[in-house]
């Protein structure tokens, strides 16, 4: 039986605070990163359309010369870096971030070139609430350097994959692909810039998607509600 992810009648919220859901308000994000912040400049661009059902409420990095957080700033978003070296387990560091989200009532997580394997302590925190973007047509590609693997194994295409995150590398249930071609003569840099093009599109309309409570989990499928 399918499992509506949002909304109070679901059986697997148990998270250890409240995402109080308003009618007619914005849903509010967090953006954690650890780099550029491409993904998250899309995010905050959509987010800024007129009818956009979401915002972002906070961006956190694990990385304090993170450009996406410079870039956050500049865009007047309440922004901080949280270093994982300034605690003794990862427990205690996801324990900071989830305190930040709590505070800044945040409903979704979005991971948005964060380069760290999330643990049980956020993942608790938000069951079926945190989404990555991977640079590849996942299961292939899983981890580091994808598009470098998908030029080095030959494949004729390859792209992004939005999908919820579990415990594992790049495992999640997957809710939206798209797909790139990939031409005689790529390159990791320009399979990569083509593909960054769809991840940006790709990773807006997830979000939506959650937040017009589209978006149905069946085992490890996700189901797009009409
Ligand atoms: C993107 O390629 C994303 O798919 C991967 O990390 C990269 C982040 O890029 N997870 P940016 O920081 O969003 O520009």
């Amino acid at each position: 039986m399918g499992v509506f992810l949002w909304g109070f009648e679901s059986p697997l919220r148990h998270s250890s605070f409240q995402h109080t859901i308003i009618m007619g308000q914005k849903g509010k994000i967090a953006v954690l990163l650890s780099g550029r912040g491409s993904n998250f400049e899309a995010l905050y661009r959509a987010s800024l359309h007129a009818g956009a059902n979401f915002e972002i409420s906070t961006v956190i990095s694990d990385k304090k010369k993170a450009p996406g957080l410079e870039k956050a700033r500049a865009f007047g978003i309440t922004a901080f870096h949280v270093s994982p070296g300034s605690f003794i387990t990862r427990e205690d560091y996801e324990a900071r971030i989830v305190q930040l989200l709590s505070q800044r009532e945040v409903q979704l997580v979005c991971l948005a070139g964060y380069m760290r394997i999330v643990g049980q302590t956020l993942l608790q925190a938000f069951p079926n609430r945190i989404m990555n973007i991977h640079p590849a047509l996942l299961p292939a590609f899983p981890g580091l350097h994808a598009q470098r693997q998908a030029v080095e194994h030959g494949v004729r295409f390859s792209g992004c994959t939005v999908h919820f995150v579990d415990g594992g590398m790049d495992t999640g249930p997957i809710i939206l692909q798209r797909c790139v071609q990939v031409e005689a003569g790529d390159t990791e840099e320009t399979l990569g810039a083509r593909i960054l093009e769809q991840e940006h599109r790709a990773f807006p309309e997830a979000v939506c998607l959650f937040f017009d409570k589209k978006l149905k989990i069946s085992g490890r499928r996700v189901i797009i509600v009409q």
